[in-house]
């Protein structure tokens, strides 16, 4: 069946507006809603017995992996290495006896991301793979395949299939700390209940649509853009630099907030937007205070936050990004959809090929 673009615009923008959607599809294959414990598919590896765990991906991929690892290693205390496949594929990488090798790819064909878990799978490691391709060469080579129900993604820079990664990611995060013992039965009830509430708080990201194209042209003529953000949000400040400079065209770093003073700093001027990725949380005050940083050498703020964050510390700031207000675990989902939408309206206001960016392609099967 052909994939039309309905009364959207473009592909990304439809996909973007997909993801309430798709994440509760996805959702549904993780979670039982009624009894509220995680589902993961029959393994038929010891998981509990896994010491470690490699997360190899590229590009948006790779960023999910990032928010991944937090994940493991806060909930289920499993140390996690990342890296991006290019790198990993060729630095001969220790890996340990029992190891468990996790690759994340919408495509599931991406050449590097492929090599790697070839490579994986030669040094004995168990082969899990998050695809959303189901038919892909990494699904049909995986010992666990752990699908996203994203549909198909058209648009070349990735939206809906990266909040997809990130809610199996999290159901499988849950189901390791069970397994491992580290989550009670309670816990794991409240975890489902946050991550059931994540449809409607993609939809509630959503309807800023508006404001968000609205100060697309305070960003537009920027030549630079840094962004920050910490903890799991710090992953999505890359990916938000990322959509910046794959659709607009815009020079854009993500960095981690409190890196920003060992370099970035001395970027700050007007001409640098720098856009703020502040859930309140245990992270908020930190995050505020290098946003005091940039503020006080002229720099422009846009801090995407929640009510209470945006009450906080929003005056004065060239603008703000109302986001609800969500448990941190679903934070960088939600936080998803400003990122991609000011991306999209950025690259609208200029005039860009929003679907087929210049350069890039959507799957990447050539190293
Ligand atoms: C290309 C696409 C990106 C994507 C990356 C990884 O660069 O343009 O949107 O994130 O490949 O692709 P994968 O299919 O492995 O997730």
């Amino acid at each position: 069946a052909s994939i039309e673009k309905g009364n959207y615009r473009h592909y990304m923008q439809k996909e973007i507006f997909e993801q309430p959607t798709v994440v509760a599809q996805t959702l549904s294959s993780y979670i039982r809603p009624l009894e509220q414990t995680v589902a993961l598919p029959q393994m038929d590896f010891d998981l509990a017995g896994v010491k470690r765990i490699t997360i190899v991906a590229c590009g948006t991929s790779y960023y999910a992996g990032m928010v991944a690892k937090y994940w493991f290693e806060t909930f289920a205390r499993v140390p996690v290495d990342i890296d991006v496949a290019s790198e990993f594929r060729y630095r001969d990488p220790v890996l340990e006896e029992g190891g468990l090798a996790l690759f994340i790819s919408q495509s599931g064909e991406t050449a590097d991301t492929l090599a790697a878990l070839r490579h994986c799978k030669e040094h004995g490691q168990t082969i899990a793979v998050v695809v959303n391709v189901p038919t892909s060469s990494m699904a049909r080579e995986a010992d666990l395949l752990l699908p996203t129900h994203a549909g198909p993604e058209i648009g070349v820079a990735s939206t809906k299939a990266f909040t997809c990664q990130l809610a199996v990611l999290a159901a499988l995060a849950a189901h390791l700390a069970l397994v491992k013992g580290k989550l009670s039965a309670e816990q794991e009830r409240e975890i489902v209940r946050h991550l059931i509430e994540a449809p409607a708080a993609l939809n509630a990201a959503l309807a800023h649509d508006e404001d968000i194209a609205a100060m697309a042209h305070l960003i537009a003529p920027a030549r630079d853009v840094l962004y920050l953000g910490r903890g799991p949000d710090y992953p999505l400040a890359m990916e938000g630099a990322l959509k910046l400079k794959e659709i607009s065209y815009i020079h854009a770093e993500g960095y981690a907030s409190g890196e920003m003073k060992h370099g970035p700093i001395a970027l700050i001027d007007e001409a640098v937007p720098v856009i703020v990725l502040a859930p309140s949380g245990p992270l908020f005050e930190k995050t505020v205070s290098n946003m005091q940083e940039v503020r006080a050498r002229g720099g422009k703020v846009v801090l995407i936050s929640d009510a209470e964050g945006i009450e906080e510390a929003g005056e004065g700031c060239l603008a703000t990004i109302e986001m609800p207000s969500v448990h941190p675990l679903i934070a960088p989902l939600v936080y998803a959809v400003p990122v991609q939408l000011l991306a999209y309206h950025v690259a609208c206001a200029k005039g860009t090929d929003v679907d087929q960016p210049r350069n890039l392609a959507k799957s990447v099967t050539v190293e």
